[in-house]
């Protein structure tokens, strides 16, 4: 008889945990794509290392210097919740809320965290301020990659820069006509301040100008037929910025997430001549 051979059902398959660099002592949890909901890694090291110290107490030691080596726990989540997105106000945010008071000529940023409570991202509607259809004299964008809503112009991107992590409101959505520049010959972009990098919303969150190379990650978008609510579900790549995975780096958030409002750094000055 061979070996223990894992049957086809067993959940812990290696590809679907793609292998990161931890350091040595460092407590890692993979969990079962099975088991979703938040896991509170806190509850389940403060156990492993009061095993450790119990047997660092029988031992006399002998594993002392292992201890140098723990860091602080990993937190995070098993797999992307289903959030019901709620508007500033504390309304459901339905699509006919985010036509009627978002679009691409909206200054003000609106943050909602997803799947981590500190993965900000961008809630953006892309169709023009006058309800026209976007046009080279009217700007503005439709139909764009993974958008929701009546026009396919409502879509989410982390609002964490790809180059050093700069987050909202360092980086923000610029309007047009907030800058003379057009990087990419865009009239409108994401931009961090930091170092001049740019996205452009209307493609995935491509980059426009470096220094950063990836996009930003975008957030799943989904839309109850029945009630127009929008729900965040997932998030592509990249992983976001400075975090060992997206599901991995805090405590996860519930299954509703609300809006906040924040005023934009602006500044024309970053932008590469
Ligand atoms: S952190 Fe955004 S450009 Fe450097």
């Amino acid at each position: 008889m061979n070996g223990f051979d894992c049957p086809s059902s067993c959940p812990f398959v290696a590809a679907q945990h793609p292998a990161l660099e931890f350091s040595v002592g460092q407590i890692r949890r993979v969990a079962s794509p099975n088991d979703a909901g938040d896991v509170d890694e806190t509850k389940r090291n403060v156990l492993k290392l009061a095993a450790v110290a119990a047997l660092i107490g029988a031992g006399g030691g002998l594993i002392g210097g292992t201890l140098q080596a723990l860091q602080p726990p990993i937190i995070g989540i098993s797999s992307y919740p289903r959030s019901q997105l709620i508007d500033v106000d504390g309304s459901p945010l339905t699509v006919a809320k985010v036509e009627s008071e978002y679009n691409v000529g909206v200054s003000e940023l609106h943050l909602f965290d997803y799947p981590l409570q500190n993965e900000p991202n961008f809630l953006l509607n892309l169709y023009p301020a006058n309800g026209e259809p976007p046009s080279p004299t009217n700007p503005g964008a439709e139909n764009v990659p993974g958008g929701v809503g009546t026009h396919g112009s409502i879509v989410a991107f982390s609002a964490i820069c790809q180059h050093l992590g700069c987050p909202a409101p360092a980086i923000a959505f610029y309007p047009p006509g907030t800058c003379p520049q057009t990087p990419g010959g865009k009239v409108f972009y994401i931009h961090c301040t930091c170092h001049g990098s740019t996205y452009d919303p209307a493609n995935k969150a491509a980059n426009l100008t470096g220094p950063a190379v990836m996009p930003l990650p975008q957030v799943v978008l989904e839309v109850d037929p029945s009630s127009g609510i929008i729900y965040a579900n997932g998030e592509g790549p990249p992983t976001v910025n400075g975090h060992l995975s997206t599901l991995t780096g805090d405590y996860g958030v519930g299954t509703s997430v609300q809006l906040v409002q924040e005023a934009p750094i602006l500044s024309c000055a970053t932008f590469p001549s």
